[in-house]
């Protein structure tokens, strides 16, 4: 329910997709990226092939490398700011060699960030306010020996793996209460003490620029790694059709608002769980 026209979803596999460009490239092959090669089959996104040999370049193997090491740290940032230079590195890593995106970045600046936690603060507390949406939540909030490795386990939640055993508790408590207060508190401090909160936005606001932003997304956060930078999300103002308006009013040279983060050094995190690559086409094969 939080993402009805699979928005988010659309973006996700255009993280994937990055990868996978990556993944080819870092073997030493052209990746041929066909995007939505059959128009009449909406969920067939691309259709990736290897082509001819060329050189690797090393920033697509140091970029390959991380792959593994990303993953969204909701802990608290420690109080660093990011060098300059470095913030304008991760600003363009929206460009991909041979392809021009449409994908804008705005950092959001000294001035205008109590109106943009202002908007998150007012998320979290329509979100959880919402029974729907809790009761999506809380079917994400796994332990993390789950055996479907779908969802967001207790550590990548910044609580100590020990506590693991009260999983099932917290997400009983997600669906029954509404923490919109203790939520919204939370990330409001989170947002105010974010060496850099950037926004992502695109021209447009179709699939081909959702895949996109996916694209640049994933590119972003792997520089970002690289650089031993973390991140993590605060999409709920964007998720909420009526705060994403505002949010596109406050910065309307950045386009269709997609994805607001924050980045920071963090201490290290434990990678989520994932599906292996099994599971993964056993789902595909099983929905066909
Ligand atoms: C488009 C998109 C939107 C997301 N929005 C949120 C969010 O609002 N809040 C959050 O805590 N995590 C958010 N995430 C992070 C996902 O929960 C996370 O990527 C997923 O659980 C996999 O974990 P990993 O990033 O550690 O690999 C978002 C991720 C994507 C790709």
């Amino acid at each position: 329910m939080v993402d009805p026209d699979d928005r988010e979803l659309i973006i996700s596999c255009g993280a994937a997709l990055f990868n996978l460009r990556i993944a080819i490239r870092h073997f030493g092959y052209r990746d041929i990226v066909e995007i939505f090669p059959q128009p009449e089959i909406a969920d067939l996104l691309a259709r990736v092939s290897i082509g001819s040999k060329r050189i690797i370049k090393q920033e697509e193997s140091y970029l390959f490398r991380v792959i593994s090491k990303r993953a969204t740290n909701r802990l608290p940032f420690i109080d660093r700011e990011l060098p300059a230079s470095l913030i304008s590195e991760l600003e363009s890593a929206t460009e991909l060699e041979g392809t021009w995106r449409e994908i804008m970045t705005k950092i959001i600046s000294a001035s205008t960030r109590s109106k943009v936690i202002e908007l998150i603060d007012r998320g979290d507390r329509l979100q959880m306010a919402d029974p729907l949406f809790r009761q999506e939540l809380s079917k994400w909030v796994h332990a993390h020996n789950n055996p479907s490795h779908d969802g967001i386990s207790a550590h990548a939640q910044g609580i100590n793996e020990k506590l693991d055993v009260f999983t099932p508790l917290i997400s009983l408590a997600i669906r029954s209460f509404d923490l919109g207060k203790s939520q919204s508190a939370k990330d409001c401090q989170l947002a105010k003490n974010a060496p850099v909160l950037m926004l992502i936005g695109s021209n447009n606001d179709y699939p081909r620029d959702w895949l996109e932003t996916g694209e640049a997304l994933e590119h972003l956060l792997l520089k970002a790694r690289i650089n031993d930078v973390w991140a993590s999300f605060f999409n709920q103002p964007v998720e909420i059709p009526e705060l994403r308006s505002r949010l596109q009013a406050m910065f309307p040279e950045n386009g269709h608002p997609q994805i607001l983060l924050r980045l920071g050094y963090a201490k290290e995190i434990k990678p989520t769980p994932r599906r292996t690559v099994d599971e993964v086409l056993n789902e595909v094969r099983s929905r066909k």
